[in-house]
């Protein structure tokens, strides 16, 4: 009986700190400190007696991103490297910009959720569940409208308007962290064979070789 129970508190354990983000902070803050060559989760603390107000400060997110690329998308992340305050704190901010028909790509954060705030802009976004449903949560966002990604899920969002748009996201996590799929699977370093690419997507070598010059 009390094994079966010690049992269940280490699988309680083990669950929740497999479900857990960041961890919580044990000190009012700690600035990262860039300098450090010291390697721990996050990064190293500078001394408090030497933080000031500019550790806790970013500027620039009223400035557009530049969205000349293919994807006409730029993302302006602040997160704990760009803004020293934030290190421990699990969280972080990122502008997004879209030219007319800019494409936020499908991606994942591996280590956040993100609240999507539309500034300006109409936008289609969604996100695909863990298989084996791979169910599409999509819909068309206006100007003040929010959307959630949950942490881990693929997801995009596409600017439908004819005009370029932006949006602000919130992140849980200090470092959240970006995997964008067409990137990581066709231009990986080095490439994955194109003998996997062509049996994982069912696709001709051909046309997995040429869309591996495409990123
Ligand atoms: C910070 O300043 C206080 C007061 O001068 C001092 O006692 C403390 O040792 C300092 N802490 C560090 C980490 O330098």
């Amino acid at each position: 009986m009390a094994s079966r129970f010690l049992l269940l508190a280490l699988f309680a354990l083990v669950f929740s700190q497999a479900i857990a983000s960041d961890p919580s902070p044990l000190q009012d803050f700690c600035v990262a400190d860039k300098n450090s060559p010291v390697f721990v989760n996050g990064l190293v603390c500078k001394n408090p007696n030497f933080t000031t107000p500019e550790d806790f400060f970013f500027e620039g997110l009223d400035q557009p991103g530049n969205t000349m690329n293919k994807l006409g998308f730029n993302a302006n992340l602040v997160n704990a490297m760009a803004l020293p305050g934030l290190n421990t704190l699990g969280i972080s901010l990122a502008r997004l910009d879209f030219a007319p028909y800019g494409l936020n790509p499908p991606h994942t954060h591996p280590r956040a959720t993100e609240v999507f705030t539309v500034v300006e802009g109409t936008f289609y976004v969604g996100f695909v569940t863990s298989n084996p449903d791979n169910k599409l949560f999509s819909k068309v966002l206006n100007k003040g409208d929010v959307f959630v990604f949950p942490e881990g899920l693929i997801h995009f969002q596409f600017n439908i308007g004819k005009t370029s748009g932006f949006g602000i996201s919130g992140l849980s996590s200090q470092n959240p962290g970006l995997i964008t799929i067409a990137n990581a699977v066709f231009k990986s370093n080095p490439p994955i064979s194109d003998d996997i690419l062509a049996k994982a997507f069912q696709l001709d070598k051909k046309i997995v070789d040429w869309l591996q010059t495409q990123f």
